[in-house]
């Protein structure tokens, strides 16, 4: 810069007449520049009065839905930890691969993770064979690892449920080992019986189980033990004897377990196998052929509802509550109303046994209405769509099904449960017998594939690149052979993926008018199903799903809405196809709304 251009920029500043237009100049000579100010101010305090006063009086007469604890507007994501994330290359997700994910959660907008167990293990079932409950098993890594999870999972706003395994230990856990050799109070912590004399055997002292009880994972729920020369019960493999809950020593010992992570800082428990923990005393009484016998027997609740009393200790207010969910398969609502009373939410796993291909819309109506059926003011719904131990929803309704899926999950009332890759719309992988590593497809030979639960406990698919992101190691099971195309990575970078469609669901349904029990259908016919959630003094939404085999059209002009057009907030077309016909922002005839195949869409009125 020239010291001439230097020069005419000082003298600029330092001569104000030059600073000023001749017109402003006037206009504050006169005093008027400070009678305007003034009045500005004025001016603008009585503004912000009225429109405090305006906005207290909308406030008051709109009532604000009441503050809901944390758990009821959050989202549920199950990890299942050996096929979320490897972080040191055994094959085997671990819990610092978990943390490496937190962030993806976080902006996933789920806001609490449930963990499946992590805790000392022979892994005959994968870890829900325990055999010390408050220690980390080394493939999934270190007591501190678990702790900078919690730690980091705090930081990002996310809660964390651990699975809770009292019905059952690993026969290697060190009570079942003092329980076979009878030593002190060990002796009764399992269910042990004499058996009965084989009449037909040539050995008629030969010794059989006392009952017909079938384990889950297949053959008698019975094995000889030569040290105790007893037989143990087990409702699942004969690696996982059967706990004895109506021993208050063993109900301590599972109490202290339950302190020892709450003291870690868990949010809650999902209670494992909650419907088995009691046994009927008779063991002599045979089940012929009628499953579940002795299955949610009375005893359940009263040890239910000490659990919860014991969690409330922790619950430290607002905010601060402690959860108790159980997983309760194939129970009636009578049966859901007895949980209801002793635990925060017990599983609805209506969705899970009911959906399928030729469950359209009518029938997936009547699932919402009997779950939300007879549940008292206090009692909160909640759904599922998939787990560790049934086959991926994608491949259980078609791939092109899940973002309408998903969509119902995220916008019926109550809290939703996601399995990990629901929201990219993860498939089952298929597994010969040789590949397969589930005890319970193992145990039934040829037929494996019926029962098997490996085809969706498939490695998570974070990208395309080798094991698809998840293990730089040989995985424990290999990943689905869609993972180039099928992945989080690739789902981010398009706006209409079902990973994105799941985010903005996610933020939606943190709208006052989601969450509260409040749901009213509209138009259902063959293909659609249609409903209505509001709040009052909040917009209402309408939600449209075509869950039906062909493209169709609604009229949901009538009640309970009443209007002819609104806006799309949302538009999901088919998870296989793609685009939707309707536009986010579009204002929409309501007479015709056509959805194609699998095609969803949400309308703010
Ligand atoms: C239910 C769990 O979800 C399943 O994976 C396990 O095999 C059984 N309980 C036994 O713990």
């Amino acid at each position: 810069m020239s010291q001439n251009v230097l020069r005419r920029r000082r003298l600029q500043i330092s001569n104000p007449a030059e600073m000023s237009t001749p017109r402003k100049q006037k206009f504050c000579e006169k005093g008027i520049c400070l009678f305007v100010i003034l009045v500005a101010v004025v001016a603008g305090i009585v503004a912000v009065c009225v429109v405090t006063l305006t906005d207290k009086n909308l406030r008051q007469r709109v009532p604000s839905p009441p503050r809901l604890e944390w758990w009821k507007t959050t989202i549920i994501y199950q990890i299942y930890p050996r096929s979320f994330q490897d972080s040191n290359g055994d094959g085997t997700g671990d819990l610092k691969g978990v943390t490496k994910r937190l962030d993806y959660l976080q902006e996933l907008g789920v806001g609490t993770l449930w963990l499946s167990p992590f805790y000392m293990s022979p892994m005959r079932d994968f870890g829900y064979d325990v055999q010390n409950y408050t220690q980390v098993d080394p493939l999934f890594g270190t007591m501190d690892d678990f702790d900078v999870l919690m730690k980091e999972a705090k930081k990002r706003g996310l809660r964390v449920l651990v699975d809770f395994v009292p019905n059952h230990t690993s026969n290697e856990s060190s009570w079942f080992n003092n329980s076979r050799h009878s030593i002190g109070k060990y002796r009764d912590y399992y269910i042990w019986d004499d058996g009965v004399n084989c009449s037909t055997c040539p050995d008629t002292n030969f010794k059989m189980p006392p009952n017909d009880w079938k384990s889950a994972f297949r053959g008698s729920a019975w094995t000889y033990d030569d040290n105790r020369k007893q037989f143990y019960y087990h409702a699942y493999l004969d690696s996982q004897p059967d706990l004895n809950a109506s021993n208050p020593d063993v109900r301590q010992e599972l109490k202290n377990v339950l302190r020892f992570w709450l003291e870690k800082g868990v949010d809650g428990f999902r209670g494992d196998a909650i419907r088995k923990l009691f046994e009927f005393e008779d063991v002599h009484r045979n089940e012929n052929g009628v499953l579940n016998l002795t299955r949610n027997l009375p005893g359940v609740y009263p040890v239910m509802r000490e659990w919860k009393h014991f969690l409330d200790k922790y619950s430290h207010g607002k905010g601060q509550e402690k959860i108790l969910i159980a997983e309760s398969y194939g129970i009636t609502n009578e049966m859901r109303d007895a949980y209801y009373e002793v635990d925060s939410i017990p599983f609805n796993f209506a969705f899970v046994q009911k959906l399928n291909p030729s469950c359209k819309a009518r029938c997936i109506k009547q699932i919402i209405e009997t779950s939300l059926d007879g549940l008292k003011e206090e009692w909160w719904p909640n759904f599922v769509l998939g787990s560790h131990d049934v086959s991926r929803i994608a491949s259980r309704m078609g791939d092109s099904f899940v973002n309408v899926l998903n969509i119902l999950l995220l916008t019926v009332p109550g809290t939703p449960t996601t399995y990990y890759g629901e929201e990219i719309g993860m498939k089952d992988t298929f597994y010969t017998y040789s590949e397969s590593r589930d005890p319970a497809g193992l145990n039934y030979k040829e037929d494996y594939l019926k029962y098997s639960r490996d085809p969706g406990r498939s490695p998570m698919q974070w990208d395309s690149s080798t094991n698809a992101g998840f293990s730089n190691g040989t995985p424990w099971l290999h990943v689905n052979l869609n993972y180039p195309v099928l992945n989080v990575e690739e789902q981010l970078s398009k706006e209409t993926s079902t990973l994105n469609i799941y985010k903005s669901l996610a933020k939606l349904r943190q709208l006052p008018s989601f969450t509260n029990k409040n749901i009213i259908f509209s138009t259902v016919n063959d293909d659609i199903i249609s409903y209505v959630r509001s709040e009052s003094g909040h917009p209402k939404y309408l939600v449209v799903l075509n869950v039906g085999s062909r493209d169709s059209v609604v009229d949901c002009r009538g009640p309970p809405l009443g209007v002819s057009s609104a806006q799309v907030v949302l538009a999901a077309g088919s998870s296989l196809l793609g685009i939707s016909s309707y536009r986010m922002g579009d204002i929409a005839d309501l007479q015709a709304i056509r959805l194609k195949y699998a095609e969803g869409v949400i309308f703010k009125i």
